[in-house]
């Protein structure tokens, strides 16, 4: 099996060239270019392509993919929003994904996101870099005691509750299945989530029905000071909306590891551009807001998760034996 692998940056050659060890039925070529129509005319000769959450897996790139006679697309993420499954559907592509590489990574980022803008970590950091130890500006909210309200109790979902239980909040969720294991979790409806919750951390995925979730209407619902998170998906929140939210005061701090129109920015070192995009750029400029760049997936142990469930993934395709779970149609 040949695999064509896109967009590759220096940690994941080293963990899929480290889960290469115990396959040795597949070979891979790296390219530095993300998928395009024109990338994808270079597929020729391989069975499958790698791609990412940030790729344009879309109708015209499948296509072109198609025409070069590719069969399998291999996600090396578990969301795939950015997957026009009709298109590789309609042409006889199976895409695959890693549902489930480590949760607890994501999870934990979001609650780095949540502590870092509750106690003004970031701030903190800078001061005390520049000789400045005054604690003016820098008081924060306890947790403990507090109500966590997440959206979507999945896998990540699911972790995020515990690591809430853990630090002492009563915990309640939304979503459209309750998970039997988080017996220590109320579930309630959206509006009582929204109305309830002293910190709101989405945990769902991207579909059509939950496109900007968070809106001017759903905001005006939270309680004053909410903190925030978004670890998920960015077209889950209008960001327009947010940013009214946040100048008429109503977030004690937001925390984005992804929002909208992060495209170009995913993974790219843009240190010399100057930013055409006055939303984002505002978003930037507050105070109580942290922004990671999609990095919640980012620790080791998900790193070699990914690497070794993508190539099991590609195994189980050339024999036939593909895991349901993991294909996505
Ligand atoms: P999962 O499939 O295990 O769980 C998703 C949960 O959301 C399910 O329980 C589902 O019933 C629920 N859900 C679906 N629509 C909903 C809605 N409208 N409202 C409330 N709940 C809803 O997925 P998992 O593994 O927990 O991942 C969740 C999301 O996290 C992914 O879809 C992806 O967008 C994001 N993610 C972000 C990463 C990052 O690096 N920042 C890395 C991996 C995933």
């Amino acid at each position: 099996m040949k695999i064509l692998f896109y967009d590759t940056k220096k940690y994941d050659k080293d963990s899929f060239e480290r889960a290469l060890t115990e396959f040795d039925e597949i070979e891979i070529n790296y390219l530095d270019a993300d998928l395009s129509v024109d990338t994808a005319k270079l597929a020729v000769g391989y069975d499958a392509v790698c791609a990412f959450v940030s790729s344009d897996v879309g109708k015209d790139v499948i296509k072109a993919l198609a025409c070069a006679g590719v069969k399998l697309i291999l996600m090396r993420c578990a969301g795939y929003n950015n997957v026009d499954l009709e298109a590789a559907k309609n042409n006889n592509i199976t895409v695959m994904r890693v549902p489930g590489y480590s949760p607890e990574a994501v999870a934990e980022h979001a609650i780095a996101l949540a502590l870092a803008v509750d106690r003004h970590i970031h701030k903190g950091y800078i001061r005390v870099r520049e000789n400045n130890f005054s604690l003016l500006g820098l008081t924060g909210i306890n947790l403990f005691k507090k109500t966590a309200g997440i959206v979507g109790t999945g896998k990540i979902g699911a972790a995020m509750c515990k690591i809430c239980q853990g630090f002492g909040m009563r915990v309640v969720a939304y979503d459209v299945y309750k998970n039997p294991e988080l017996d220590f979790v109320e579930y309630v409806d959206f509006d009582t989530l929204l109305k309830e919750s002293d910190l709101i951390s989405l945990h769902c995925p991207l579909t059509n029905d939950n496109y900007h979730l968070i809106n001017k209407e759903t905001i005006e619902k939270m309680k004053d000071d909410v903190i925030l998170i978004n670890t998920s998906r960015g077209a889950l929140i209008n960001t327009s909306d947010l940013i009214e939210g946040i100048r008429s005061h109503k977030f004690f701090g937001v925390g984005l590891d992804v929002y909208e129109e992060e495209g170009p920015n995913v993974f790219e070192n843009r240190e010399d551009d100057i930013m055409q995009n006055s939303i984002t750029a505002r978003l930037l400029s507050f105070p109580n807001v942290i922004v990671t760049s999609h990095q919640g997936f980012l620790t080791e142990e998900a790193l070699t998760s990914i690497g070794r469930t993508t190539l099991q993934n590609a195994v189980d395709f050339m024999n036939g034996t593909l895991q349901e779970i993991n294909v996505v149609k």
